[in-house]
């Protein structure tokens, strides 16, 4: 049983763990999650996430970059007008809130350090596994932007063992609202690109993609529609995209990265790096509750 999972991320680049919450589990993430943009501060900065290389992006900004320890507002390219004022309700103009849901949350800690994460965690022969970020997706009805194709191991570099992603849906993700679309098998060749901190600091941009972005041909894409409670557990090096939501229906989801902490390498020019606010705690030993 324990080999069954690993096996099919080894084989797939993916896996899914159907009824992985309960839809109350679901419930209660998704409020927080709304919860969050119902009350995004007054002084906001507009950080507009974009996965996209054109416009603003970014990459230049420092609220990102220093977004590992904070629970922080990334909007829809859609959302603002280019002062950054909201061109609607702001209750639905994130596309994101990350990175550190999983520290200073209690609703997303409980859920993150569980049980359940837990025992996935000993099914994936992880030793000494840690979460290194978390984020709330929103993919919101009509502004939700496409997340182009990409390794997460572009942006979370970890040799010789990758990480892994779990991508837990609160929501029915659908191909209409913008589920997840997995190339089988793409793990199997490596990393294509890396995004690293400049190596030179202080420089502009502060990070910078070391090789242009490859092209995948559509026909190597799987949409994987999933119910709600669903976790897409993601290989670090598959090959993964998601559309434009244009439906009037939302695609909440909770996603958290596990890197592997014993005898593994966590590149030092990761975006996302350790601090004292915000330790790459052990899953095993972490309690739920602070
Ligand atoms: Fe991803």
């Amino acid at each position: 049983m324990h080999n069954s999972l690993l096996n099919q991320l080894e084989t797939d680049g993916y896996v899914i763990l159907e009824e992985f919450l309960r839809p109350a589990e679901c419930d209660e993430l998704k409020s927080a999650g709304e919860e969050l943009a119902k009350n995004i501060p007054d002084d906001e900065n507009r950080a507009v996430f974009s996965t996209k290389e054109t416009g603003k992006q970014q990459l230049k900004d420092n609220y990102f970059l220093s977004s590992n320890d904070k629970i922080r507002f990334f909007f829809e390219e859609e959302a603002l007008d280019e002062d950054g004022k909201f061109k609607v309700d702001p209750s639905v103009s994130l596309n994101k809130v990350g990175h550190a849901l999983h520290l200073l949350h209690p609703i997303f800690r409980c859920y993150t350090y569980s049980d359940r994460v837990k025992s996935v965690c000993h099914q994936l022969g992880f030793k000494e596994p840690a979460v290194v970020q978390s984020m709330y997706i929103y993919k919101n009805p009509r502004l939700g932007g496409e997340v182009v194709p990409h390794q997460d191991a572009t942006y979370l570099h970890t040799e010789p063992i990758p990480p892994v992603g779990f991508w837990i849906a609160l929501e029915d993700a659908t191909i209409q609202n913008g589920c997840l679309w997995m190339a089988r098998g793409s793990h199997k060749s490596g990393i294509h690109r890396r995004l690293v901190r400049n190596p030179e600091k202080d420089a502009q941009p502060a990070l910078v993609y070391d090789r242009p972005a490859a092209v995948y041909p559509e026909s190597s894409f799987t949409a994987v529609p999933v119910s709600k409670g669903t976790c897409i557990l993601i290989h670090g090096n598959v090959v993964h995209k998601s559309a434009h939501n244009r439906s009037p229906t939302s695609r909440h989801a909770y996603t958290f990265h596990v890197v592997e902490k014993l005898d593994n390498q966590y590149s030092p020019d990761n975006w996302l790096q350790e601090g004292p606010a915000a330790p790459f705690l052990n899953i095993y030993t972490t309690p739920q509750i602070v």
